[in-house]
């Protein structure tokens, strides 16, 4: 089986890339992280990446004229390491036009919420503080929406009576580094199928 070459875009501390980068290491998925870029020079995850000897490449939007210019960056070095599969993994920007048509179908995100519910910044807490009775993660293809692309897979997390916002958010992160693996092993031995909004994963 051929390796899949993953770009993953992360703006903080990584831990989602580093459950990629362990699985693919493990053997339990047909992939390999091939660059990780950060928006956030001073990005853990970028740290991440060097230790684990991935290039690891950052540049700041405001460097650049544009969204697009900004966007072709980020494509030169995705293209430079031959990268198939789009991971963003705690990336804090809206994906533009340059980028998804660069890469068509093949951005994938993860979000700490039950999509369509509480898309945006802190999935965890407004779920909370909304007071759902369950909530998770998602992943998901990236449209040009906020979190409204279809979805792959997701995890629930009841949220318990004595919970806080943060111990939530910590027992959700422990389902996102399982699906996250999971999704991108989905796609890598070709088992999504995407009809309509609707993905469909072959036996
Ligand atoms: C995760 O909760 C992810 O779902 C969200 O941003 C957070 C990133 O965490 N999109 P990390 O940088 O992977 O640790």
């Amino acid at each position: 089986m051929s390796i899949l070459n993953l770009g993953v875009l992360a703006s903080g501390r990584g831990s989602n890339l580093q459950s990629i980068m362990d699985a693919c290491a493990a053997g339990l998925i047909p992939a390999r992280v091939a660059v990780v870029f950060s928006d956030n020079p001073d990005a853990y995850a970028l740290e991440r990446a060097r230790l684990a000897g991935i290039p690891a490449v950052h540049a700041r939007v405001g460097g650049f004229d544009t969204k697009e210019a900004y966007e072709r960056k980020i494509i030169q070095a995705l293209n430079e390491n031959k990268v198939h599969l789009v991971c963003l993994a705690g990336y804090m920007r809206l994906v533009g036009t340059e980028l998804l048509q660069a890469f068509p179908g093949r951005i994938i995100n993860i979000h700490p919420a039950l999509l369509p519910a509480f898309p945006g910044l802190h999935g965890q807490e407004q779920a909370w503080h909304y007071g759902v009775k369950y909530s998770g993660c998602t992943v998901h293809f990236v449209d040009e929406g906020m979190d409204t692309g279809p979805i792959i897979i997701q995890a629930v997390v009841p949220v318990l009576e004595d919970d806080t916002a943060d111990h939530l958010a910590a027992r959700i992160l422990e389902q996102e580094h399982r699906i996250y693996p999971e999704a991108i092993k989905l796609y890598a031995t070709g088992k999504l199928v995407l009809e309509g909004r609707r993905v469909r994963v072959k036996d």
